[in-house]
């Protein structure tokens, strides 16, 4: 998972900054150490602010952008927050005072880093929204994410591919339902979330008008199903409390939107737990997800999650250190999309990646074949 583009001029720079902050690298949590030597000089330091480690995606993110921006010279202060929006608006407040000349941050709560970016605006830092849009404030100079309603509508595309409603190539397919599904969405403070559910719901809506779907709880607002901080717990007590509710006098669900590989493993452990399964084959509904999580994928594998959407964080990376250099530079980065994303004060600029529905028949294509996970990887569970 690393660029091999390596330029000799910067490798020297690299050389240097390796050996300034050897025994106490910039790993997370560490503070890095790596200001004021002489190797922060060369490129600069750049603060990188992740959310949280239980989820696999952000540590690969953050591992491959502090590898990128190292690569290009730069010196990385890598921070993750545990979810917990105090440790991150003091994670940035600190990156600020140790004298960042940028920052790339993925937030926990959207809305609030204001205080944090107008200090930043004051001292000429600029910032990058990672993956996540930070909310109402004028002092977010760029955005790199993936083009996320394009991820909700292929989350329920997976859904309907699932029950057999449309084929994989999305011509329609041979069932007819009605079927009984149920819906997830994310955390309501990250704006990915609402952008997930829309594109979703507007792909289900027809076949729900049509009867073909039916959400049987009734529960189709984003807030009846959001799930704080995307976690898996959470999602499993609502699943839980769905079953009881909703499917205890014989009905079954055949269905479960989900927007998120964690979410999706606690609703599956809810539904193995209440006698479903434990495979699709054996009567489990189809389950959707997000983000190729090892676990999840082993999951597609087994014939036990249905599928996932590959967004490839290499990628989302490699466009955070092109944008961070082009600021570094004096320039503006390139955007491919400066319509999408109203922030609450302004549209920020942004470059949106594409991504890709995964399957049990594509995980070789997708997965293995550009080198995300091995073969074997994917027939453990576990990355590494
Ligand atoms: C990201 C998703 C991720 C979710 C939970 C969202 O902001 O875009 O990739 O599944 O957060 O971590």
């Amino acid at each position: 998972m690393r660029t091999k583009i390596f330029v000799a001029a910067v490798g020297a720079v690299m050389a240097l900054g390796l050996a300034a902050c050897s025994g106490g690298g910039a790993g997370a949590g560490s503070g890095s150490g790596s200001t004021g030597g002489s190797s922060a000089a060369a490129g600069g330091l750049i603060g990188v602010a992740m959310p949280t480690q239980t989820s696999e995606r952000w540590i690969n993110d953050g591992k491959a952008v502090k590898d990128g921006l190292e690569k290009a010279g730069y010196t990385v202060d890598l921070e993750y927050a545990g979810d917990d929006i105090p440790t991150q608006q003091q994670q940035i407040d600190q990156m600020i005072t140790k004298g960042a000349k940028l920052l790339i941050v993925a937030s926990i709560d959207g809305t609030a880093l204001a205080n944090q970016l107008q200090s930043a605006a004051d001292k000429g830092i600029k910032v990058i929204s990672y993956d996540r849009l930070i909310r109402d404030s004028a002092n977010v100079d760029f955005y790199v994410t993936f083009d996320n309603y394009k991820v909700g509508v292929q989350q329920a595309t997976s859904l309907l591919v699932g029950l057999g409603i449309l084929n994989a190539d999305g011509s329609a397919g041979k069932a007819t339902g009605p079927f009984n599904i149920e819906l997830f969405a994310g955390s309501l403070d990250d704006n990915n979330a609402k952008f997930f559910f829309d594109g979703a719901i507007d792909t289900l809506k027809p076949y729900m008008d049509k009867g073909t779907l039916v959400v049987k709880s009734g529960q189709t607002s984003i807030e009846q199903a959001a799930t704080l901080r995307w976690s898996q717990e959470t999602a499993q007590k609502r699943m839980e409390d769905l079953l009881t509710s909703t499917y205890s006098k014989g009905d079954k669900v055949q269905g479960v939107l989900s927007p998120f590989d964690g979410i999706s493993r606690g609703i599956i452990t809810a539904l193995q737990n209440a006698g479903y399964g434990p495979t699709i084959a054996q009567g489990l509904p189809i389950v959707t997800g997000q983000d190729a999580e090892i676990a999840s994928v082993k999951l597609i594998n087994d014939g036990v999650q249905f599928a996932t959407i590959f967004k490839d964080t290499r990628k989302l990376a490699d466009q955070a250190v092109t944008s961070a250099s082009a600021f570094m530079a004096g320039k503006t980065p390139e955007a491919n999309d400066t319509k999408s994303y109203n922030n609450g004060v302004k549209v920020v600029p942004s470059f949106l990646l594409q991504s890709d529905i995964v399957y049990k028949d594509n995980i070789k294509s997708l997965l293995i074949d550009s080198g995300y996970y091995t073969e074997a990887e994917v027939k453990a569970g576990q990355a590494g």
